[in-house]
């Protein structure tokens, strides 16, 4: 079995030999300049855990699709930067500011299309399931992402509608990654479904440590800029349940809060940020992420796997829910 490091070097290793230097340069280098600032790379190293659960070489028919998910995550954020106005990721300027507007656009597509390039690399016994897996997938996450804009604009949303939208922005690209390992591997249907429901409790987790991470990380580790979602008026975890906890009142105050111009940015974030403590907000947020944990865990166990082979991707989704980046 391999350990998380050795999956890191091999991710590494494929990231730096993949540098592609093909003209026009400003449709390829954000490609590299993506790839080279280096974000955590979680999904592709789902994917190998996963895989590595039932077979052990690491071989290209792997480690393609793996990144497959990596590429087709990184485009997202590209995107996901010019819809959120963010200027800063993984300590750096994002795409659409270091260059423009339409170049991120454009990067972004040929990304997508990259990713399936790097899908297709799938043994051609399960390529078909393979593509319909990343393809269902992908659809989701673009369905995710216009609810998150679309509740831009709502004064309010359920905590459902909340979970059904980071479920499709965030939890079904983990789901898809643990499920694509498994089906590589081999697993059978029922244990890659148990598979990708421990992903998709994960992803869960996962969103609602980065709507916490964006209120209450540090910026110079988290490598985005704080108060973000606050300054977007975005429906996070922290937010939704803020409303559930407010009274008449205090929903009022937290309506005009968010009618604040960009120009009282600072006063908006810590005026919600200080609210978000009051409520016993923050802790509870820290409490909703270890019980979305805890329910990806029951889902793995529901594999009925060997233990001592999960050992590996229950230390990765550990570190996951503690995670300041
Ligand atoms: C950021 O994803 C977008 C979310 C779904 C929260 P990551 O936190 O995995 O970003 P990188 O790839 O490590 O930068
Ligand atoms: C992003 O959610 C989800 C996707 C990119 C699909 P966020 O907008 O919260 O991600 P960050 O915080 O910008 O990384
Ligand atoms: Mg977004
Ligand atoms: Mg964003
Ligand atoms: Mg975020």
């Amino acid at each position: 079995m391999y350990t998380l490091e050795e999956i890191d070097r091999i991710l590494e290793n494929f990231a730096r030999l993949r540098h592609i230097s093909r003209e026009p340069a400003n449709l390829y280098e954000p490609l590299d300049y993506m790839m080279s600032i280096g974000g955590k790379r979680i999904r592709p190293k789902l994917c190998l855990l996963t895989y590595n659960l039932f077979k052990e070489d690491l071989c290209d028919a792997a480690i393609f699709p793996a990144m497959a998910l990596e590429v087709f995550h990184e485009f997202t954020l590209i995107h996901d930067d010019i819809m959120d106005r963010s200027d800063t990721r993984r300590g750096c300027p994002t795409v659409y500011k270091k260059w423009n507007e339409n170049i991120a656009i454009l990067s972004g597509d040929v990304m997508s299309i990259l990713a399936c390039k790097y899908l297709a690399h799938a043994p051609q016994d399960v390529l078909p399931q393979a593509l319909d897996l990343f393809t269902t997938t992908a659809m989701q996450v673009c369905e995710g992402q216009q609810y998150d804009m679309d509740y831009e604009s709502l004064p309010l949303i359920t905590m459902d509608d909340y979970l059904g939208m980071i479920g499709l922005k965030t939890a079904v690209l983990l789901a898809c990654s643990a499920r694509m390992g498994a089906l590589l591997g081999g697993a059978s249907p029922e244990v890659c479904d148990a598979i990708y429901d421990f992903g998709y409790q994960l992803g869960i987790a996962f969103q609602i440590t980065d709507d916490y991470l964006d209120t209450f990380g540090n910026e110079k580790v988290f490598g985005k800029r704080i108060g973000g979602d606050i300054a977007n008026n975005k429906k996070t975890w922290l937010l939704v349940e803020t409303y559930r906890r407010s009274d008449a009142d205090r929903k009022a105050h937290l309506a005009k809060l968010m009618q604040l111009p960009e120009e009282a940015r600072a006063e908006k974030v810590e005026a919600v940020r200080r609210l978000y403590v009051e409520l016993g907000v923050k802790d509870a947020a820290a409490t909703a992420i270890l019980a979305y944990h805890r329910k990806a865990m029951a889902a793995l166990s529901g594999a009925g796997l060997d233990p001592a082979r999960t050992r590996v991707l229950e230390q990765f989704a550990e570190e996951l829910i503690h995670r300041e980046k």
